[in-house]
């Protein structure tokens, strides 16, 4: 498997691969991988015979009050487990390798990056956005791997790659979640013990109304309703529980079976945690 710290050297390698005759596939990843990441090497490795893992705390993304700084790293048992799961390559760079220091230009997708986690976090889609044309520029991939657990992120995404004609397609893949229904997250790890606890009922909220659902119930309101309390009664604060198109993101009154789905982010001791369930 090769490591490259340098946007030259990925290029170069992924060229080189198509010149071979190989399709290439990029997992972009913050690090701190869990099974959530490895499951997407093996989803990669459906589509493409190349598969690139691109391990990068993206400082853009967060703003100055966010966690940056405490961001979990692991990058030698990253780069083993990568090597475990039969990547090709891994990129590794530093801030000053994606962002020389007078980078003046941002991709801003203005729509579906506005509400929910954006609402919240102004900046942080610019970032992403940013980070991920710049990975695609320098990957080069034909397919790329984001998460339902961001169901959002992936939504921009699709929408940034449609806007300005990359030639990738994205794949979004299930969530991996721990065996109680938890979804695997690099933050976990800041979870106290009864927040851990309590945080399930993130996951049995949107279980029971994805169940509710299929027991006939159609009106968002009342499957909202039913989140909050649950997640509430924990003391899970939600910053948004919305039952939304899962295209446009719009948020629905009445529930589409087959094109919606519930996203939600909630907070506890400073900890915020997103979920999402689809209908
Ligand atoms: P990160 O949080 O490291 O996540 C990398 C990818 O793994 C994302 O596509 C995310 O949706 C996915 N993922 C995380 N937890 C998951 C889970 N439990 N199940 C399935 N997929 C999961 O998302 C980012 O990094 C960054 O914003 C990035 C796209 C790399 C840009 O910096």
């Amino acid at each position: 498997m090769n490591v490259f710290t340098t946007a030259a050297a990925l290029h170069a390698w992924s060229v080189a691969q198509k010149r071979d005759g190989h399709t290439v596939a990029l997992v972009p990843t913050m690090g701190y991988l869990h099974e959530g990441h490895l499951s997407f090497i093996r989803e990669a490795r459906r589509h493409c015979s190349k598969v690139a893992v691109s391990i990068f705390v993206n400082p853009t993304q967060f703003a100055p009050n966010e966690d940056y700084d405490a961001y979990p790293h692991k990058e030698e048992d990253d780069i083993a487990l990568c090597e475990a799961e039969g990547a090709d390559a891994v990129f590794l760079p530093q801030p000053a390798e994606m962002y020389p220091e007078d980078a003046s230009t941002w991709v801003e997708e203005t729509v579906l990056s506005k509400g929910y986690c954006g609402a919240q976090r102004p900046i942080h889609f610019r970032g992403v956005c940013t980070v991920v044309a710049k990975l695609f520029n320098i990957a080069a991939p034909d397919v790329a791997v984001f998460g339902q657990k961001d169901f959002q992120q992936v939504a921009v995404i699709r929408r940034m790659v449609r806007d300005l004609n990359f030639p990738i397609q994205i794949i979004r893949a299930p969530i991996i979640r721990d065996e109680d229904g938890l979804a695997k997250s690099s933050r976990n790890t800041y979870l106290s013990p009864d927040a851990r606890k309590a945080a399930l009922s993130l996951s049995k909220a949107l279980f029971a109304a994805k169940a509710a659902v299929e027991a006939g119930e159609r009106d968002a309101a009342t499957l909202e309703a039913m989140i909050r309390t649950t997640t509430t009664a924990e003391g899970w604060i939600p910053d948004y529980v919305n039952v939304v198109d899962s295209e446009t993101l719009m948020p629905l009154k009445t529930v589409h079976p087959g094109n919606a789905a519930i996203l939600l982010a909630c907070r506890r001791e400073g900890l915020r945690l997103i979920d999402n369930v689809l209908l």
